[in-house]
């Protein structure tokens, strides 16, 4: 037998008991006469105790072992003289009487501790350790357990989970296709899917009614920390549903994931029109753990004889609550040349500080006198001792900038509070995007999403400018910042689908070559429905307050969509190309 219990499960009650266990050495220890093991397995970790006296040759073996030996000991529980209080098993300690060593191990490349000194190419290449430590050991655990939750709940609510394909056709969620050769059909190709989209709304035509499935979806486009090559989805579509339905549908499952794993109860989520987060925000997935709403000062900030204000389309601010005095000028250099790297964009930052003798200090003071900052400082609600911070160009772009110097005011001023969740539902998306550069319009969502009702006229009959204002049946769920989920009600119509093919520049033989099999399918009997999908990666690690989903993921690739572990991808070899037909000698060139 290698174990009668696991490492974390003794206690002093177990004082006496004979007992095997079996794990992984954790650390070593000698006190002249005694050498102390911390013996670990997913359970926990308990000390072992060799004393020398008793038993010389043992605990000479005990001494020899290197970090991460694979053992087996057989002893008995004793209580501990010395206890160690941050531990379950913290009271006991085994004596150990015998001693097997069932593997053992070269010195790992990093230490297996929570907090490690291995980077992360090394920890990926070397996963198998860093899974060893608590903080990822944990992620997965936690993964694991928000799935079967997922499932209960969405079983409870007669959800069906059903598998779809993952060789097939192109998928139109807007990423770059992942692509596999077909041997049996030379020169063509299976795509990986960026969702099961298409699947499940032919599942919604063939009366599944409620569909889900935990599955994975690959997208080849740029990484970032909450972005993997291949992530997870908890996909959901529903039929003969509202949008209504189905946003008090998943945020029920949102609240009730949240109360069964962190024991928390969310209020009903706000719900905010995306227009309404450019204008407040600057983004379509605001923070909402703070506030520091936008303010636009053009009908204040025109006309005074700075011509950088004067010129531009939008100049807008944000209020840093109490920061006039923690600001010296060398941070606000700091945090102007911030904004002006070439990954904000930002010309410039104008600050004004509401000083507590309710004078102001500026870097347009020249321009602006005091009693005109005063109007400003009215207009942002400021009170002394507060610093507004103001940009101004291009709108769009002023936005976004704002939106930047907002999040990292909300960083540096602490009020992105652990354990504080604020999930909201950004509503009313622009069904279609103009592309300047392409000159083509592209679908917001996906080209399945459906006008809002007061739309579709004016989205048949409209002109090109027309199309720039219909508002869709799309909805995101926003929790901390970061994009959960995202989807809308499906068009189930055929004259409504076609429209849409054409404004986005789809020829009819194109989209039927693309997705004739699904207009097909809408042709008998097609119910109208709608779903959801969330990042399954994303949401364990928003609900666990980390910005990246990587130790979520047992095996994630680098930002490089490399595996460090496995070394892929990498070449294959001559005869499975000519196999598959595969020529790569025009590549070569
Ligand atoms: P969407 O493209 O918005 O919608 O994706 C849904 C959610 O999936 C997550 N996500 C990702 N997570 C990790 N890495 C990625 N590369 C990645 N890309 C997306 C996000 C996102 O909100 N078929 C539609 C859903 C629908 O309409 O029902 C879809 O896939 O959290």
């Amino acid at each position: 037998m290698y174990r009668t219990h696991n490492c974390g499960a003794l206690r002093i009650e177990d004082e006496g008991k004979e007992v095997t266990l079996s794990g992984w050495l954790q650390a070593s220890r000698d006190f002249g006469g005694m050498t102390f093991i911390d013996l670990r397995d997913r359970y926990g970790i308990t000390q072992l105790v060799f004393n020398t006296d008793d038993n010389d040759k043992l605990a000479e073996k005990a001494q020899k072992l290197g970090r991460e030996s694979v053992i087996r000991v057989q002893g008995v529980v004793k209580e501990r003289s010395n206890k160690n209080p941050n531990r379950p098993t913290g009271d006991i300690e085994i004596e150990v009487k015998s001693l097997d060593i069932l593997n053992e191990s070269k010195t790992p490349p990093f230490t297996i501790e929570d907090e490690t000194d291995g980077g992360d190419d090394l920890r990926m290449k070397y996963r198998y350790l860093d899974i060893r430590r608590n903080p990822v050991k944990e992620s997965l655990i936690f993964r694991s357990k928000l799935a079967i939750e997922t499932r209960k709940h969405l079983s409870d609510q007669n959800f069906v989970e059903v598998e779809t394909p993952v060789l097939i056709k192109s998928t139109p969620e807007g990423a770059r296709d992942f692509v596999v050769p077909s041997r049996m059909n030379p020169g063509q190709f299976y795509a990986l899917p960026q969702s099961p989209q298409t699947f499940k709304q032919i599942l919604m035509v063939a009366g599944m009614d409620r569909y889900f499935q935990i599955v994975k979806c690959f997208r080849d486009e740029d990484l970032r920390a909450d972005r993997q090559p291949e992530f997870t989805q908890i996909d959901c579509e529903m039929a003969f549903v509202t949008q209504e339905e189905i946003l008090n549908t998943f945020e029920d499952l949102t609240k009730h994931l949240f109360k069964a794993m962190k024991g928390i109860d969310l209020p009903d989520f706000p719900r905010m029109e995306y227009d309404e987060a450019l204008r407040l925000y600057g983004s379509d997935k605001p923070d909402l753990r703070f506030g520091m709403q936008f303010v636009e000062l053009n009908d204040l900030a025109k006309g005074k004889g700075f011509g950088v204000f004067d010129s531009a389309e939008l100049i807008v601010g944000i209020c840093a609550e109490g920061q006039a005095e923690a600001y010296s000028n060398k941070d606000i250099k700091h945090l102007t040349e911030w904004m002006q790297r070439p990954q904000i964009g930002a010309k410039g930052l104008v600050y004004v500080k509401v000083n507590t003798d309710g004078t102001f200090k500026s870097s347009v003071g020249k321009f602006y006198d005091d009693e005109t900052l005063k109007t400003w400082a009215e207009k942002f609600d400021a009170k002394p001792g507060d610093m507004l911070l103001i940009l101004s160009g291009e709108a769009e772009k002023t936005r976004k900038q704002l939106n930047e110097l907002r999040l990292e005011m909300g960083r540096k001023m602490g009020l992105m509070k652990e354990g504080d969740f604020k999930p909201l539902w950004v509503v009313d998306f622009p069904l279609l995007e103009w592309d300047e550069e392409s000159e083509r319009f592209h679908a917001m969502h996906h080209p399945f999403t459906s006008p809002k009702k007061a739309d579709v006229d004016r989205m048949l009959n409209g002109d090109h400018e027309t199309m720039k204002s219909l508002k869709a049946d799309a909805y995101d769920l926003v929790i901390n910042g970061s994009e959960i989920g995202g989807g809308s009600i499906r068009i189930h119509d055929r004259d409504l689908q076609s429209r849409n093919f054409d404004l986005l520049g789809f020829t009819k033989e194109e989209a039927q070559a693309q997705f004739g099999f699904l207009l097909g399918a809408f042709e008998y009997g097609a119910p109208p429905h709608g779903g959801i999908a969330f990042g399954f990666d994303r949401l364990c690690a928003v609900m666990n307050g980390q910005s990246s989903i990587r130790d979520y993921i047992a095996f994630p690739k680098n930002n490089q969509g490399r595996d460090m572990m496995i070394d892929a991808p990498s070449p294959i070899d001559q005869v499975q190309l000519d196999e598959l037909k595969l020529d790569l000698q025009k590549e070569k060139v």
